[in-house]
């Protein structure tokens, strides 16, 4: 048999050029199934690339002919040649005729290896603007995946009509088409709008048009617009004790000074707006069902707000966020509704209504602010997405909405009044329920000595989440500890198992 020798003059010249890891990393890099997807001409470059950029190939290292590289690669000359086209292209290397590539002296000007990090040096502290810093004190990234009990304000969305959702969005796909996936209004759709405006007129007493609604994707966003177009930093604006914390942080990250008004069980004490010494740009309210108490704002209490942002020219900030779950008739008209003087500024959501994913809010607006607010949510993001816009506008207007609403307030009662029954049962030595009238969480109060932060604590370890009360406490007057217990998302049996850790975690925390 003749004797053929194996030609291996490619590794000794690849070799030469490339050491043993560095040709390995390529390869590694190559048969990576990460990057699959790209071809292998984009393999080979961005693979050549990382050793540049890892300055494992330095300035003026010649690089491998592409005949030799090719056959260490198992590929063909011309993928090599077009990897080498692209590194040219983007000023990695450098190809002289005769000679061969190069790594391109422009690399020097990148930084070095084992000097700072991509992300910052570890030894430099990271530096926020005052505003991000705020924001970032806020707290940490909330966890917004599957809802465990008792995580409160989580509607139910297992028995969502998702078929009718479906047939309605595919309505609205063949209706507009292409239409449907260009930018819309920063305002909002007009359907939805309008939709809108009827809905807050006739079930809550406002005083809408579609002009004035803005269609936003949360109440949260209409809270940051509130703070920042209506206010500066440093303003004072006076909020309820305790307060919602979306609320609170949205103020606090815009740098506003929040004053703390105590509440009895009819709201806010809003005479303690007009015998405050300081002047303050506007109020926040939640006064249909405040969270977290579950008092509802005495109608005199409204008209004395009202009459106190008329005179000081001030803004009252409306969250309505809950008021379609009231479980004993119907809960109070708006204060928008009764405000004649249009200093109110009404937020509504979807979020609890319907589902939490379908992000979308809306602020009714004075007429004087819709421009101002419509120019500023641009800046923030444009607009809402228009197909869900259009979907939630027929979903309102097919009369969908009223039905999935009138059907969850009774799924919701009949929850509330099962956690209620559980908890006088079995937490008795506890807590005590405040059974509330509306909404889809249950304050419970401490009724004897108990730390809260151990019992949250030992909850979230028995895979229970609470929201502890004094965290909501903007002052330590009328403090009262305990934790609020979310009931709309979870069915009767769910609660009962619940109910049943948290109070072996109780128990075993009593002192
Ligand atoms: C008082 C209050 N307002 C607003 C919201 C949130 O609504 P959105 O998801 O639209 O920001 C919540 C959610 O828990 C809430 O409790």
């Amino acid at each position: 048999m003749p004797f053929h020798p194996i030609d291996t003059s490619h590794l000794y010249q690849t070799r030469q050029l490339f050491k043993h890891a560095q040709l390995e990393s390529v390869k590694a890099w190559i048969n990576d199934p990460a990057h699959g997807t790209l071809p292998l001409h984009a393999r080979i470059q961005r693979a050549i690339r990382q050793l540049i950029l890892d300055g494992a190939l330095d300035v003026g290292r010649p690089l491998p002919a592409s005949r030799a590289l090719a056959k260490s690669l198992d590929v063909s000359r011309d993928t090599v040649e077009s990897a080498y086209g692209q590194l040219h292209a983007e000023g990695f290397i450098e190809r002289r005729v005769g000679s061969g590539s190069f790594v391109s002296g422009r690399v020097q000007a990148l930084p070095k290896r084992g000097a700072a990090p991509r992300n910052g040096a570890p030894h430099e502290p990271l530096r926020l603007g005052r505003r991000g810093a705020a924001m970032h004190r806020g707290g940490g990234v909330r966890e917004f995946s599957a809802p465990r009990p008792f995580a409160p304000g989580v509607p139910e969305t297992r028995s969502f009509p998702l078929q009718t959702w479906e047939r309605l969005q595919r309505q609205v796909l063949k209706e507009y088409g292409s239409r449907a996936l260009a930018h819309s209004p920063p305002q909002g759709m007009e359907a939805l709008r309008r939709a809108i405006a009827d809905h807050v007129n006739l079930e809550r007493g406002a005083h809408a048009s579609p002009e004035r609604v803005l269609i936003l994707t949360s109440s949260q966003q209409a809270m940051t617009l509130c703070a920042t177009v209506l206010l500066d930093p440093g303003d004072r604006i006076f909020i309820e004790d305790p307060i919602y914390q979306g609320a609170r942080k949205a103020f606090d990250a815009a740098g506003l000074e929040c004053v703390p008004v105590p509440l009895d069980d009819q709201g806010m004490q809003v005479e303690r707006l007009r015998d405050s010494p300081l002047p303050a740009g506007a109020v926040f309210l939640t006064p249909s069902h405040q969270f977290p108490t579950g008092a509802t704002l005495a109608l005199d209490r409204r008209l004395a707000v009202i009459e106190w942002a008329r005179q000081n020219r001030t803004w009252i900030i409306e969250d309505d966020y809950d008021s379609e779950f009231h479980y004993a008739g119907k809960p109070t008209a708006c204060v928008q509704g009764l405000d004649a003087h249009d200093r109110t500024i009404y937020i509504g959501t979807f979020t609890k209504s319907l589902f939490p994913g379908l992000r979308i809010g809306y602020m009714v607006l004075p007429p004087r602010l819709v421009e101002p607010m419509t120019v500023a949510r641009t800046l923030l993001d444009g607009h809402s997405a228009p197909i869900p816009q259009l979907t939630l506008a027929r979903f309102m207007e097919g009369g969908h909405f009223g039905a999935h609403v009138r059907a969850m307030r009774s799924v919701y009662a009949e929850r509330r009044d099962a956690l209620a029954e559980l908890v006088r049962r079995h937490l008795a030595d506890f807590v005590e329920p405040k059974v509330p009238l509306g909404g889809m969480q249950m304050p419970c109060l401490f009724v004897r000595d108990m730390d809260e932060r151990a019992v949250i604590d030992g909850a979230r370890r028995a895979g229970i989440d609470l929201l502890g009360l004094t965290a909501l406490h903007a002052s330590g007057e009328r403090r009262q500890a305990g934790f609020l217990m979310g009931f709309a998302a979870y069915a009767p049996q769910e609660l009962e198992i619940a109910v049943g850790k948290l109070a072996g975690v109780l128990r075993a925390l009593r002192r």
